[in-house]
């Protein structure tokens, strides 16, 4: 069992047949990629590689096939990927796994780049089976997991190679648990977190979590209106859990418990369609026309959470306050975002965001590189605020649940 977790910097690569576990699940659009913002994340790790003349065998997943799936190959990723390698030419296997791959990297000469099909193109790869595991750590000298954003995923290429190879974190996974250990393992205080999203149960295991470990909680998005109806609020058409009224209960008793102060809008925007440009009203919780439903917080719950913001050393993020992809809704998302922005610009605030609305919430604002930290994960990025071990950082740790030497 290693005590930290082993660092690219400290294998010994040189001249070696490097298995890199990439997280390549990008968005495609008609076979081409519309935002690299993964593949431009993890070139220090393959610049790292390919300048000690190491064979980089590249290993990633993309989608959810159901076995083979020509609309989910990484074939279309080849140019792509040589793009972003100053137009060095990357070979392509079309399987990960047998005959096909073994030549693939047995005809590459170091240095080069090689992408192997789509792993999860067999069953093995998602059951975690340790001889589909074992038949793909054969095909290297050592190993890299380089894809923090499937971590959580006890797949056979994420968790099963680290037992049969030299195995160490890339760059982008370093660094994606050094900023997230950061922000919850010894932040500055008062440490501050933004949870929105449609559901209270889907964010249940968070919510705990945090309410443990933060000063303020800030509550936003359709989830808000379950605790607004569970304090008593008439809500309207607003999209609520009901039956999850109780839970919401029992997680501000328990924030209450943990001096975790729990922050709640007092006013909202309303609208009787959801609809861009529905017409719109800003009112009272307390005064929620029965016909309409609450679609973003109001100005008075987003100068509560300025003050807020004004007086946080750290925040993570996870989650847009209102409906923001149906405009006006996104208009307190992206204020908070630009103060946000400004006080992490200032040095006054540390701030981590990550998941895939809230990534694509600070696009819409046009403010992604203005964070402390934009992690590149959704799944992964929630289970680790969520406290969970991920297998893929378990398994180059040698380690299991019992010591989370990187929590
Ligand atoms: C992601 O996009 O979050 C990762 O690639 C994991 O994908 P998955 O949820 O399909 O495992």
């Amino acid at each position: 069992m290693k005590s930290s977790l082993p660092h690219l910097s400290s294998l010994d690569v040189t001249g070696k047949t490097a298995l890199v576990r990439l997280d390549l699940n990008v968005p495609m659009k008609a076979g081409r990629v519309v935002d690299d913002t993964r593949i431009r994340r993890i070139l220090p790790t393959l610049q790292h590689l390919m300048e000690r003349d190491a064979k980089v065998v590249i290993l990633s997943h993309l989608g959810r096939p159901k076995g083979y799936d020509p609309g989910l190959s990484l074939a279309p990723l080849v140019d792509t990927l040589s793009a972003h390698l100053w137009d060095k030419p990357v070979k392509f296997a079309p399987d990960c796994i047998g005959n096909t791959a073994r030549l693939a990297v047995e005809n590459a000469a170091n240095g080069d780049v090689v992408l192997l099909e789509n792993v999860r193109f067999h069953a093995q790869e998602e059951a975690g089976d340790g001889d589909f595991a074992k038949a793909l750590a054969s095909l290297g000298d050592v190993f890299i997991n380089d894809a923090f954003s499937c971590s959580h995923r006890a797949h056979a290429s994420v968790a099963g190679i680290a037992a049969h190879l030299p195995s160490a974190a890339g760059f982008l996974l370093a660094e994606e648990v050094a900023a997230l250990s950061k922000v919850l393992q010894s932040p500055a205080r008062p440490l501050m977190a933004v949870v929105g999203g449609s559901k209270i149960s889907t964010k249940l295991e968070l919510l705990g979590n945090l309410t443990a470990k933060v000063d303020m909680l800030v509550i936003g998005g359709a989830m808000a209106s379950t605790f607004l109806l569970a304090l008593g609020h008439d809500v309207g058409g607003s999209l609520v859990e009901r039956e999850m009224t109780a839970t919401a209960k029992e997680i501000l008793s328990a924030a209450k418990k943990n001096n975790c102060e729990i922050l709640l809008p007092s006013d909202v925007v309303v609208a009787r369609a959801f609809s861009p440009h529905a017409p719109c009203e800003i009112v009272p919780v307390d005064a929620v026309p029965n016909d309409a439903m609450i679609l973003d917080i109001g100005p008075a719950s987003l100068m509560r959470l300025y003050d807020a913001v004004k007086t946080a050393r750290s925040m993570v993020w996870n989650g847009p306050l209102g409906a923001y992809e149906t405009l006006p809704f996104d208009s307190a998302t992206t204020q908070l975002a630009r103060m946000v922005a400004a006080q992490s610009r200032a040095g006054l605030l540390h701030s981590v965001a990550g998941g895939g609305d809230t990534v694509a919430a600070l696009a819409h604002a046009g403010l992604s590189a203005q964070l402390s930290y934009l992690s590149t994960a959704g799944g992964a990025f929630l289970e680790w605020l969520e406290g969970k071990e991920l297998p893929g950082i378990a398994a180059l740790m040698g380690t299991h649940a019992a010591d989370r030497a990187y929590a």
